[in-house]
């Protein structure tokens, strides 16, 4: 008896992790015209930056120098290549996520989902939204927004030794380089 229920009990514990891994791994992409509705200064900063651009740089010609120095075919054109799309557009593989250039238009390059994460849900009405402007970070957090982002966001997704170019990641150091420029929030989460 009393091992059938620790077997039990087992069962649960291993059902309801599994469960939540699940539910963690099942928020959609939704695209950066989306956060653009209500974040219009940070989407035009962002627009300018290396990291929005990132998709152009998998075309033929594109840094042809540096290509050669990795080892890759500079006359290639890398933009269907699954070895490069992982860092290169917004989800790629993952539910709502980048398919190609023409379907998924919204999420070409490094948007905004792929430093605060898959944005189906954190988007509801109940979450961020402008009737619930003054949302608890830490609720949001819960259904997948990632906020602040650091340097660990960074480097694990991206900016490691995958890359054909990595190069050493000081996440300070290139902060305002690559993300966008940042504007005080109205209130306090
Ligand atoms: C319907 C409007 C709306 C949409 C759509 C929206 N947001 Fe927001 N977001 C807000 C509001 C309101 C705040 C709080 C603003 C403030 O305090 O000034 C916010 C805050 C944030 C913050 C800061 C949160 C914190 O406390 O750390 C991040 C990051 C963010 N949004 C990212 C996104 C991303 C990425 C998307 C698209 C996937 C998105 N938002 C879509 C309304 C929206
Ligand atoms: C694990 C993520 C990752 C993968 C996979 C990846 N890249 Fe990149 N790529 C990066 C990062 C990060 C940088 C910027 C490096 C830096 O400046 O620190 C970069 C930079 C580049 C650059 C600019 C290099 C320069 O010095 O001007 C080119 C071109 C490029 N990648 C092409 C590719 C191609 C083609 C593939 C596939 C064969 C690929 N990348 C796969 C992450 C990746
Ligand atoms: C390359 C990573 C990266 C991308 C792409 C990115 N962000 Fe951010 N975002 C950050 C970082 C870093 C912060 C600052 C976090 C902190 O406060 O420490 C931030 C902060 C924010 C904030 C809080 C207010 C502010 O301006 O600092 C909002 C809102 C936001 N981002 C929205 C967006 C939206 C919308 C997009 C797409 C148009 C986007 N972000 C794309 C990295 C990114």
């Amino acid at each position: 008896m009393k091992t059938k229920t620790l077997k039990f009990l087992a069962l649960v514990i291993v059902l309801s992790l599994f469960g939540s891994i699940q539910a963690q791994n099942d928020y959609a992409y939704i695209g950066n015209k989306k956060c653009k509705k209500c974040h219009i200064k940070q989407f035009k900063a962002w627009q300018k930056t290396k990291m929005a651009n990132v998709f152009e740089l998998l075309k033929a010609g594109q840094r042809a120098e540096a290509k050669k120095k990795a080892g890759l075919d500079p006359e290639k054109d890398y933009t269907k290549d699954k070895e490069c799309l992982g860092c290169h557009t917004t989800g790629y593989g993952k539910k709502g996520g980048f398919v190609d250039e023409k379907t998924t238009p919204n999420l070409l390059g490094v948007g905004c989902e792929m430093c605060h994460g898959a944005g189906s849900e954190y988007t509801k009405k109940e979450y961020m939204s402008l009737k619930n402007k003054k949302f608890k970070r830490a609720d949001v957090v819960k259904v997948g927004l990632v906020s602040p982002v650091g340097e660990k966001n960074c480097t694990e997704v991206c900016h490691n030794k995958k890359s054909p170019f990595y190069k050493p990641f000081s996440f300070d150091e290139r902060k305002d380089q690559g993300t966008h420029k940042h504007f005080k929030l109205k209130y306090e989460h």
